[in-house]
């Protein structure tokens, strides 16, 4: 059992998405859920999918997925995290989206989707290169010939680390009293990385979470995509299709299935 689950009382099976933080997940004030982050992504993958059917690895509470299945796309999804995946029924489209709950290094659904995808960073949260790969070699071998795997992922922040430093903040948002403080922290040497949430409450209690991440650079998933029988077919930027540079910060990369 993780330090986490044991304080909060979480589900040990749910991994580091129990229910303590599963009740907060689509909060309408995180940006990840608004409509304007969640319409671009579900465009995208609605065209991609070709009228499906589709497969989310790591389906969470249904973000992506049931919108998308709101489409008449037939949407099935892989999660962990029976809290999490306990939130999908209640949201329009989320009715009709078939879940199964199981880790996505070794779930298997079906072998006929036209697209599977594995969105918001979540290939990160598989903590080693082996189980990166078998991710990739899970999405191809449930995909039709022809079929897409797609991935959504930040681009690692080691520009931002000189020499001496292993910290990145990425939020410093003081309150009146209390507040919080987000910042991720690298070992360049294992490419493990930490996400870290520092909450302190106006009464001065706190709370520090901590989920553990790995980070690959846009090169080693395509080597992992070849080694999965797939290959490069786009990478933007983002949503919106831009073109993927040097300064981006993030990429969206579709692999094929040959
Ligand atoms: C950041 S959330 C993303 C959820 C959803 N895809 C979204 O975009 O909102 C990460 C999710 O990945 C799930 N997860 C992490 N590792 C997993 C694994 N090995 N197999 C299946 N689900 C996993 C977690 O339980 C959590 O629900």
């Amino acid at each position: 059992m993780t330090d986490e689950a044991a304080a909060t009382g979480d589900d040990p099976a749910d991994g580091w998405f129990g229910e303590s933080i599963a009740a907060d997940y689509d909060d309408p004030g995180d940006g990840a859920n608004s409509p304007e982050t969640v319409r671009p992504a579900v465009e995208v993958l609605a065209e991609l999918a070709a009228g499906g059917p589709v497969l989310e690895f790591a389906v969470g509470t249904g973000r992506i997925a049931a919108p998308l299945a709101s489409r008449g796309i037939a949407v099935s999804g892989i999660e962990l995290s029976r809290a999490m995946a306990a939130r999908i029924a209640g949201k329009p489209g989320g009715e009709r989206v078939d879940v199964t709950i199981g880790d996505m290094t070794s779930t298997r659904v079906g072998t006929d989707f036209t697209l599977a995808y594995l969105v918001f960073n979540t290939i990160s949260n598989v903590t080693s290169q082996d189980g990166q790969v078998d991710v990739f070699r899970n999405a191809a071998a449930q995909l039709r010939p022809g079929g897409l795997f797609l991935i959504e992922v930040g681009v690692p922040e080691l520009r931002r680390l000189p020499p001496g430093q292993d910290t990145v903040p990425f939020t410093v948002a003081p309150g009146d009293r209390g507040g919080y403080v987000g910042f991720d922290q690298y070992d360049v040497a294992t490419q493990l990385f930490t996400s870290n949430h520092v909450t302190v409450s106006p009464d001065g209690t706190g709370r520090f979470h901590r989920i553990p991440f790995r980070y690959a650079w846009p090169a080693e998933l395509d080597l992992m995509a070849r080694i999965a029988g797939l290959t490069l077919k786009y990478r933007w930027s983002g949503w919106d299709r831009a073109p993927f540079t040097a300064d981006s910060t993030s990429h969206v990369s579709v692999w094929q299935k040959g």
